[in-house]
Order: structure tokens, then sequence, then C-alpha cells
């Protein structure tokens, strides 16, 4: 039987920035394929406005999404920051078109990341700066430098790390302290739960990326005589799954919608028994 927790609603990032553990993903603010500037950017705004109004105080974007453009209208829509408020970024991809992603971890390329992502969110301090790949071609002590040298200057308080093996992980941590892992996980993908478990007994964050995708089609039954016992949606009892399965778990979903994001953020108000949570994890 996986062990859980009852719900702490906040985790201390770093052991220092309390969030709230439903947070907001910003990528979905983009164009087509991540790329060039969302379609309807006043609807963009007010989803980040209606997020933060809501009590959201991390939002996770990155150097990557548009390129450039997700930093800069997230500024846009919550400059000056209310108290509280953790604007995650990340960098070290290369973008050269819809849906193109290349790791970069040639360390000038890191360091211009920096000092880009901390113009256009227009903070002197990033609160967690997490290296969104690790590039195959570049040790990653080489990568890290520019950043241990950012965080020496006060240009990042926490570090990160994204899509890495427990192995990668502590190759990292020989030259910097790592904060938390984003790897991609949720009820259908359930490939990292030894990063997962290793991030938990190590104080780590764990935020998973596409925290939504609700199962494979053959739990679908399953889910759906699970969210209707609640009055809940499918991607509510996703969201609630997440919550109970470890304590370090920060939310990030994603969507252009109010609707959704209201929608999202109440799964926090949904306790699982301890029986639909094991039906949930087979
Ligand atoms: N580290 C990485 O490599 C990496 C990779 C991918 C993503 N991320 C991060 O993870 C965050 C979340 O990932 P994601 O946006 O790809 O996936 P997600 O949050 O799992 O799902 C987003 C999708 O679900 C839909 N949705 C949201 N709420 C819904 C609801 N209540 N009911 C029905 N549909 C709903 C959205 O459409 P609508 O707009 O219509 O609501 C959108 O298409 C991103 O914003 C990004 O910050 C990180």
């Amino acid at each position: 039987m996986m062990e859980t927790t009852q719900k702490a609603l906040t985790f201390k990032l770093g052991n220092d920035l309390e969030i709230n553990r439903l947070g907001y993903g910003a990528m979905q603010l983009t164009g087509f394929g991540v790329y060039g500037e969302v379609d309807d950017r006043e609807n963009a705004k007010k989803v980040l406005q209606e997020a933060v109004n809501a009590g959201v105080n991390f939002i996770d974007t990155a150097e990557a999404y548009g390129p450039q453009f997700n930093e800069t209208l997230i500024a846009d829509a919550l400059y000056p920051y209310a108290t509280g408020v953790v604007v995650a970024t990340k960098g070290g991809f290369n973008r050269t078109g819809p849906n193109q992603w290349i790791p970069n971890g040639d360390p000038e390329f890191i360091r211009q990341n920096i000092e880009g992502s901390l113009q256009r969110l227009k903070v002197d301090t990033i609160d967690l700066w997490q290296l969104h790949r690790i590039d195959p071609k570049v040790p990653v002590e080489e990568t890290l430098a520019p950043v241990f040298e950012a965080v020496k200057a006060g240009k990042i308080k926490h570090v990160g790390l994204s899509e890495v093996t427990i192995a990668q992980i502590e190759q990292a941590e020989k030259v910097l302290p790592i904060v938390s892992v984003q790897n991609l996980y949720n009820l259908s993908k359930r490939q990292w739960e030894n990063v997962l478990d290793y991030t938990t007994q190590r104080g780590m964050a764990f935020i998973p990326w596409f925290p939504l995708a609700s199962g494979p089609d053959s739990m679908a039954d399953k889910i759906n005589n699970i969210a209707a016992k609640h009055n809940a949606t499918t991607a509510q009892i996703a969201l609630a799954w997440l919550l109970k399965r470890s304590p370090n778990i920060l939310l990030i979903p994603g969507t252009k919608s109010v609707g959704h994001l209201n929608e999202n953020l109440k799964a926090t108000e949904i306790e699982l028994s301890e029986e639909e949570f094991e039906q949930l994890s087979k």
C-alpha cells in the first residue's frame, strides 16, 4: 500500500518560501506549439490575475515559453507582484519553432537566460530557477556554473531541475543545493515514482508537469464513479489524487480558461478516502 498523508495545503520551498500547493502553470498562455504570443492576451492576463486573487502564490514559467513572451506576459499581468507570490522560471532550451525544443546547456546561453529572465520578470532575484533540461552534450557541472554564480550574486534564491533521474540530482547537488524537481507525472504516467519518493525523503518539492492527464481510458469508469461520489470533475479527481500522493507535491495545472482555473483550485476541497486513493493508484 502506498503511504499517503492527510493534506497539508502548503509546502515550504527550500525550507523558506511558503507555497500554496495548488499553483498555476503558465505554458498554455503562448501561441501554437508553445511558440509566439498567446492569441488572446487580455484573457491570458485575466487568468493570471484571477489565479493570484484566488490565492495562487506559485506560478511556473520558462524562458522557452514563447520563447520569452510568457515571462513578459506574467510581468505585464502581475507586476508589482503581491506579497508572497513566487514566479518560478527555467532556462536551458533553444526554441527554433513551434513544438521544437533543443536542450542547450552552454554556460553562456544559461547566463543569458538568467539575465533575460530577471529583466522580463522585473525582479532583482528569481525565487526559483530551474534547469529545464540537462543537455547531454555539456557536463552538468559546466551548465550549472553560471547558476551558482547567480546564486552567489543574489540573482537566484533557489535552484531546481526538470526531467531528471536520481543520479542526475545527486550529480547536480555536488555543484549547488537543489530544492525542487519538475518531472512528468500524473495518474497515467508513473515512471518517476522513484524520483518522487526520493524528493519526499530529501525535503525537496516535486512539481509534476502535465498533472491533468487523468489516467488511461481503461480507468475512465473508475475515475468517473469516484468523481460522481464527490460531485467533482475528472480534472479535480486527478489533482486531488496528486495532492494526497505526497505532501511535497506542488501542482501547476495549466489553462486558458478562468472557469477551468477556478474548477482546478477547488480540488483542494476534495478528500479522497484511502480506499479511493488505492483504487486510483492501481
Ligand atoms: N518541465 C517541463 O519540461 C514541462 C513540460 C510541460 C509542462 N510544464 C509545466 O507544467 C504546466 C502544466 O502542464 P500542461 O499545461 O502541459 O498540462 P496540464 O496542466 O496537465 O493540462 C493542460 C490542459 O488541460 C486543459 N484543462 C485545464 N483545466 C481543465 C479542466 N478543469 N477541465 C478540462 N480541461 C482542463 C487545458 O485546456 P483549457 O485551456 O481549455 O482549460 C489544457 O489543454 C505547464 O504550464 C508548465 O508550467 C513543464
